[in-house]
């Protein structure tokens, strides 16, 4: 397009007779019309044209039709412009007028550089799919992976429950006390639900205490406490094979002991006993106050939070108690009846 009609008419003549298929307008604001109605490849425009000029041109069609290519015309002494309009994404420009053997030659270039644009958009567009098609995949797997802890957790729970023919009520008001006791002393989220398993599976370990002794209704021998005892190892040997409950399975192993020392199984004392079996503890010794047993009714939060504040340091660690008693007895009181932790 040209704006001088007969440099305009006598290259559209040339090119005709060279095969290629030219439509002829006079200025860039009908050519980017033009451009509109048609699938145009290639655009030849002036730089210098009375109105829009062909650097406007150029910017609106790079824009509009990014697969388009733009040669331009420049007159002597414009090289400047040409450069400028190369930067901005010209293929090519060639002084007026241009030779016919110059102009084929610009044309196949732009259309060779036009359908390498083309296949690396291609390319581009099919690693995108393929990008999301992957990511799909991969949380797929991961709702899948997720599911099947949950099933896990949910089966190994309703095992226990079966034995000691309860409801899991218990273990998750233990997991709902314990994140809040958690959340209190600031621990990352991450780490969460490893302590909520732990908690959640404590007394997994049951399984294996024989039902004379696990449903025994009078006292204990000294025999049977001795086998009672072993639940928290046997719970960890459960666990400790299936690996998204490594952790919580140290909780498991830990969760009978006491901070001065005198737990059981190991009889760790202190921070060595791991931090999660410290937290559940509080929990596990509120909701055991706070339940009605058959040999005595449940107690006041109000009375199971002083017996926490006064095994301080006994059987609790302090710095656990502290976040404990900061949560308040309102927001305890309503943990009680909350909804159940989802694994
Ligand atoms: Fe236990």
């Amino acid at each position: 397009m040209d704006d001088d009609a007969s440099v305009r008419d006598v290259i559209g003549v040339l090119l005709t007779e060279e095969g290629y298929q030219c439509t002829t307008v006079a200025g860039a604001e009908e050519a980017l019309a033009t451009a509109r109605d048609g699938a145009f490849e290639v655009c030849i425009s002036d730089v210098k044209m009375p109105g829009r000029d062909g650097s406007w041109l150029l910017e609106r069609l790079r824009a509009e039709h990014p697969s388009m290519e733009v040669i331009l015309l420049t007159a002597y002494g414009e090289t400047e412009a040409a450069v400028e309009c190369l930067r901005q994404g010209a293929a090519d420009y060639l002084l007026k007028p241009p030779k016919l053997t110059d102009l084929v030659r610009a044309i196949e270039r732009a259309l060779a550089r036009r359908r390498l644009e083309l296949a690396r958009q291609r390319y581009r567009k099919s690693l995108e799919t393929r990008v999301l098609e992957k990511t799909a995949e991969l949380s797929r797997a991961l709702r899948q992976l997720e599911q099947s802890y949950r099933i896990t957790l949910d089966a190994l729970v309703a095992a226990l429950d079966a034995r000691e023919h309860e409801t899991s009520d218990h273990s998750q008001r233990v997991v709902r006390y314990t994140l809040a006791i958690a959340d209190r002393l600031g621990l990352a989220q991450a780490q969460l639900p490893d302590i909520a398993r732990g908690a959640l599976l404590h007394d997994i370990g049951k399984i294996g205490v024989p039902d004379a002794i696990l449903l025994k209704p009078g006292k204990l021998t000294a025999q049977e406490w001795e086998e009672m005892r072993r639940h928290p190892h046997v719970g960890w040997t459960i666990l400790r094979s299936i690996p998204f409950l490594e952790a919580p399975a140290e909780i498991v192993l830990s969760h009978q002991e006491r901070w001065d020392g005198g737990g059981y199984p190991r009889g760790l004392a202190g921070e060595s006993i791991p931090l999660g079996a410290r937290i559940f503890a509080i929990a596990d010794t509120l909701d055991a106050m706070t339940s009605d047993r058959p040999y005595r009714r449940r107690q006041p939060f109000a009375a199971a939070m002083a017996e926490v504040a006064r095994c301080s340091g006994l059987q609790f660690d302090p710095r656990c108690v502290e976040a404990f008693l900061s949560i308040g007895e309102e927001a305890l009181t309503a943990l009680r009846d909350a909804r159940p932790w989802v694994a």
